[in-house]
């Protein structure tokens, strides 16, 4: 009897520990119904002789006792268990990663040109002097070269100074005119450098978006047309474009082209955008230049074309509102959470 009783012992304090909501009432029952291995050892009290009955009848209430002590303080634990793992409390929040402002207004404004039947082609980040200037028609000695004139690729002696970022997304003309024939109507967009001191409105490093177009047939007011449309589309219905005239190497024509200020209509005088002007630059434009189409090999007597070149970060600026082109790098999330 006395090994008997241990036994039981021994064997539901092991089931306790691992009992769950599920199995805890089969649990009770198989220790303590009537059936039980308990309730035989109560059963057969009355043969034994008053000695053993008054031992083993004290030993077994307390074994009876302790069990169910045990069975209430594991419903007690699984219940409080369960309560904090509430299955309808909502969950912490998923960070999920979203597009950047430049490349949301990048997409955008290559989606527009899409429309019209431009393709999208990326260029080169390192480019070598020829495709970045000399077939730009910007000669080694050209003044309009200082401004671009930047960061080369520290390589070894024989490749010292070939090879450089490029300063513009201009020489993707040049690598697709190069290996396409006309009729074309491209649109690249890409990051460029500058040896510019960052302040709100420089960085060494910000985004172009290249577009061009070569046939038989095209004319400056195709150009206007195309970039008439990007601007309503983009900004707003009621904008208008100004266009300047300006001076590339790679155009000729060229102008710079403004967009009537998309901020101030009325207010204009306070406008701290335009500065009062009501207009705000945001692109560069002509007619390819004659001498670009030979040096990719495209007969400029029988070929003309446009191109134009936009400053993405600007435009983003203007569109949302920014007043810093630093903030675009600074990798800040309450900033870049609102995109
Ligand atoms: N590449 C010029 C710049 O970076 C922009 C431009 C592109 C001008 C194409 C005319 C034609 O300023």
């Amino acid at each position: 009897m006395e090994n008997e009783i241990k036994n039981l012992e021994t064997e539901f304090v092991k089931e306790i520990r691992t009992a769950d909501t599920a199995n805890i009432e089969a649990l009770r029952i198989k220790y303590l119904g009537r059936k039980s291995s308990l309730g035989q050892l109560f059963a057969r009290l009355p043969s034994l002789n008053k000695e053993e009955k008054g031992r083993y009848g004290s030993e077994l209430n307390s074994l009876k006792g302790k069990m169910t002590n045990l069975i209430n303080e594991r419903i007690k634990s699984l219940g409080q268990k369960e309560e904090s793992f509430d299955l309808t409390f909502p969950s912490a929040d998923i960070e999920r990663g979203s597009l950047h402002a430049l490349r949301i207004v990048s997409k955008k404004i290559c989606s527009i040109f899409e429309r019209l039947g431009f393709t999208v082609i990326e260029g080169n980040e390192v480019e070598d002097e020829w495709h970045n200037f000399q077939a730009l028609n910007i000669p080694l000695e050209h003044p309009s070269r200082d401004a671009f004139d930047t960061f080369y690729l520290d390589l070894a002696e024989k490749d010292k100074g070939k090879y450089l970022l490029r300063s513009h997304t201009s020489p993707s003309q040049i690598r697709v005119m190069q290996k396409n024939k006309p009729p074309l109507a491209v649109i690249s967009p890409g990051r460029v450098y500058r040896p510019d001191v960052v302040d709100a409105s420089h960085s060494f490093m910000f985004h172009q978006i290249e577009g061009f177009a070569v046939d038989t047939d095209i004319n400056f007011s195709h150009l206007k047309g195309v970039l008439l449309y990007f601007a309503r589309e983009f900004f707003s219905r009621d904008v208008d474009l100004r266009f300047r005239p300006h001076f590339f190497p790679f155009t000729e024509p060229s102008a710079e082209v403004d967009v009537s200020c998309i901020i101030c209509s009325d207010q204009r005088q306070k406008c701290s955008v335009c500065k009062g002007k009501g207009w705000l630059e945001i692109l560069g434009c002509g007619m390819i230049h004659p001498k670009v189409l030979a040096a990719c090999g495209i007969n400029p007597k029988k070929y003309r074309g446009f191109a134009f070149g936009m400053g993405v970060d600007r435009i983003a600026m203007l569109k949302y509102g920014i007043d810093d082109i630093r903030l675009f790098y600074e990798n800040d999330l309450r900033f870049l959470e609102q995109f």
